[in-house]
């Protein structure tokens, strides 16, 4: 039986916001019903274009968002009750941009350390020192850049920093959003590398969240799509990518096969642009921007199907 390290069940999160002047409050659903389960020791990329909800959900499972509703599961555990201090026992976080998540005012050595002490778990400053020199050669960091400060290093060294920084409690989960988006294509090889090789050397799940597929193929065992609010095709990440089944999907992945990708991330060529959230389309929401469309996906909210492995949500998927 496959063992889950981390599942969310149905989760949601509105918000509340001005639809414009005179026209009041209206609700945005940011997450609508989102069902994932990472399997122990797995990565489970989670792509989708700006806005889709990607790090809501980040945001909810770390418990730094409010779920609307919905339930949260590491292991067998429900966590909806459990506190963020917690929770970060257990789940850390890497963010995408290295050059704002690092407090410029504190040496490495600090920044590093920073999960240990908020959480008492260090038995003095010796045991903080040894922990975090054991942390920065396993993130490849020379322990002479201890004593620096984030603006003395390269992106690459402060992603290793923020990585650091997320090991140092040894969680089971890590939960990476765009960790490599703002560096370098170069770095972020490396980056990425060095994520899939701690993977092994320290039995670590990932969910991994990313607008760009390249990456997560590279780096995925498992992918989720999401769009608006919603999971429209999930799956194993090989037979996601040679038989995407969601026109989405195959949208996406048409727009990373652009000929000159050195010019930066291909825009998707689905003709009209994301919908606003606060209005979402009739029946199906992708359909506007859909080729197969039909009046019926206009009409109606496809149920997901699901066969085997892979889920998709669609009422014509290919590959099915
Ligand atoms: N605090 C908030 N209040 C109101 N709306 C919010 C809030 N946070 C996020 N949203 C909205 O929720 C939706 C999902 O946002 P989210 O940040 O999860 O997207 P994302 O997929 O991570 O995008 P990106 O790829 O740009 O990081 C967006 O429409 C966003 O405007
Ligand atoms: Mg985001």
């Amino acid at each position: 039986m496959v063992e889950f390290a981390l599942k969310t069940e149905n989760i949601t999160k509105d918000y509340q916001v001005s639809a414009g002047v005179f026209r009041g409050k209206k609700t945005l659903k940011a997450v609508n019903g989102v069902s994932l389960s990472i399997p122990k020791g797995s990565i489970l990329g989670l792509v989708g274009e700006s806005g889709c909800g990607k790090t809501t959900i980040a945001k909810m499972i770390l418990g730094l968002e409010k779920k609307t509703s919905g339930d949260l599961y590491i292991g067998e555990k429900n966590i909806s009750s459990m506190r963020h201090k917690e929770i970060a026992k257990i789940i850390q976080p890497v963010f995408q941009d290295p050059y704002s998540s690092l407090n410029p005012r504190k040496s490495i050595s600090k920044i590093v350390s920073l999960p240990l002490r908020a959480q008492g778990l260090s038995n003095g400053i010796k045991d903080i020192e040894q922990k975090v020199d054991e942390i920065m050669e396993i993130v490849g960091l020379p322990p002479r850049l201890k004593y620096n400060y984030p603006n003395q290093l390269s992106g690459g060294q402060r992603q290793r920093v923020a990585v650091a920084r997320a090991l140092i409690m040894r969680p089971e989960i890590v939960l990476c959003d765009e960790p490599t988006s703002a560096l370098d294509v170069s770095v972020q090889a490396q980056i990425l590398n060095m994520l899939l090789d701690l993977r092994s050397k320290l039995n670590l799940t990932y969910l991994f969240i990313s607008h760009d597929l390249a990456v997560v193929e590279h780096i995925a065992t498992h992918v989720a799509v999401m769009y608006l609010g919603r999971i429209v095709e999930k799956g194993k990440a090989q037979d996601l990518f040679n038989n995407p089944s969601h026109p989405y999907t195959q949208a996406l992945l048409a727009s990373v096969l652009t000929p000159e990708p050195e010019l930066g991330l291909p825009r998707i060529q689905l003709g009209i642009e994301y919908p606003n959230p606060i209005d979402p389309p009739s029946g199906c929401t992708f359909h506007p921007r859909c080729t197969k469309a039909t009046k019926k996906c206009s009409k109606v909210a496809p149920d997901p199907v699901v066969k085997s492995d892979k889920l998709v949500e669609c009422h014509y998927p290919d590959n099915f």
